[in-house]
């Protein structure tokens, strides 16, 4: 892919990674990603806004091989898939002063092999001069790193913001175009990395909304020329409040556990509240993720595997309780055969979560009509519950948003 022009001075670098189907080795990516970087060149200097993955190091140098000179290479974040190509950038511009934050400056310095002095740290806030434009950087911390911060590009009213608002969808398309499949990409990585640093991001996000903004340029995906958008969006996944939405994750090995979850989900919808099942044996995880945005009830269903919880059960919970969803209220349902140590074990690993954890119902071998009543009992609480706590309506809840 060849620099491709925003505007006179300003063009999208990177690579676009159509193959990447997992991320950490664990978020599963449908459709790719792109590692976006940018280059702003002003009336006297040149800057690079982030690299690439490392895998794709050469894309980027082949694509800066017209570029004669470069000031400064600016690190938003010192995860690899941003900074991993900074080490090959800097090989060649070996002037380039590399532009972080504070806590970037030890992340960076721990990650790649630089010398010391191409360092420069900036404060949140200060500005950096590139002659007829000016870059602001804005500090966002926890979005997912401690180190993260943004630019804002003063002359242009874009904002350079990195993993923030990004999308892991491996396009050839500069511009969102299709709102709703972004939307769903977008939110597929807001609860994969962001979910567990909301209220950090709360923060960042009404800092940002200081600014002027007329496009986002992120790191991933393709850029947002409807900024409102995806600024609508986030306000609303960081948002408190959450939805008349139930997530049941469950495994079931021969039909009683699953007959348990079918039962609840029937009671559940005659109550009218959404639910959304999945078999943990077959489940895509980012999609439970994006679910557990919304949720504000979350049932573990299990059979006992010899007398604790089902394996993928444990992971999933594990994934859930370092997620930290907005769920308030859990269930533990499940049959065993001989005993059984389910709430024992899953118990704490939800302890820091807060929840209110309903009765469990955990029976013998198969359900019986004394089950199917109990399953109706619990639902019947879970729809209270949910009118006492106010829950939003999911009516936007996989769909883009409207635009601003
Ligand atoms: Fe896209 Fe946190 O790296």
């Amino acid at each position: 892919m060849l620099p491709r022009k925003i505007t006179d001075k300003i063009h999208l670098l990177g690579a676009i990674d159509w193959d990447r189907r997992l991320f950490d080795s664990l978020i599963p990516l449908p459709d790719g990603t792109s590692y976006n970087s940018y280059l702003i060149q002003g009336s006297e200097k040149t800057a690079l806004l982030d690299s690439v993955d490392p895998a794709m190091s050469h894309v980027l140098m082949e694509q800066l091989e017209s570029v004669g000179k470069l000031d400064y290479i600016i690190s938003h974040h010192a995860e690899q898939d941003h900074s991993g190509a900074i080490v090959d950038v800097f090989a060649n511009y070996p002037k380039a002063e590399v532009i972080c934050s504070k806590h970037g400056l030890d992340l960076l310095r721990s990650h790649l092999s630089l010398p010391e002095e191409c360092f420069k740290v900036v404060e949140d806030g200060e500005t950096l001069s590139l002659g007829d434009k000016t870059l602001e950087f804005v500090y966002t911390p926890w979005v997912h790193w401690p180190e993260t911060m943004v630019s804002y590009l003063l002359e242009d009213n874009i904002l350079f913001s990195c993993d923030f608002f990004g999308s892991h969808i491996a396009t050839t398309e500069m511009y969102v175009t299709n709102e709703g499949k972004v939307y769903e990409a977008a939110k597929r990585y807001f609860a994969e990395i962001m979910l567990p640093f909301r209220k950090s991001i709360q923060k960042n996000l009404e800092k940002i909304a200081e600014l002027n903004i007329d496009m986002i340029a992120p790191s991933h995906g393709p850029i947002y020329s409807n900024p409102g958008f995806i600024l609508n969006a986030y306000k609303d996944w960081l948002s408190d409040e959450s939805k008349n939405l139930v997530t049941i994750i469950y495994v079931s090995m021969h039909g009683s556990t699953r007959s348990m979850v079918e039962h609840l989900v029937a009671e559940l919808a005659e109550r009218n509240i959404e639910t959304a099942q999945f078999d943990l044996a077959v489940t895509d995880i980012g999609k439970l993720a994006i679910n557990l945005v919304d949720a504000t009830t979350l049932v573990i269903a299990t059979p006992a595997l010899r007398v604790g919880p089902h394996p993928l059960v444990v992971n999933a919970v594990y994934l859930a309780s370092v997620l930290r969803p907005k769920a308030k209220i859990a269930a533990i349902i499940g049959s065993y055969g001989w005993g059984q140590r389910i709430v024992e074990t899953i118990g704490p690993m939800i302890a820091d979560l807060k929840l209110d954890i309903l009765e469990p119902i955990l029976i013998k071998g198969a359900p019986q009509q004394e089950t199917f009543d109990r399953l109706k009992e619990m639902a019947q609480t879970i729809a209270e519950k949910h009118k006492q706590l106010k829950v939003g309506s999911t009516k936007h809840r996989l769909q883009k948003l409207p635009r601003s």
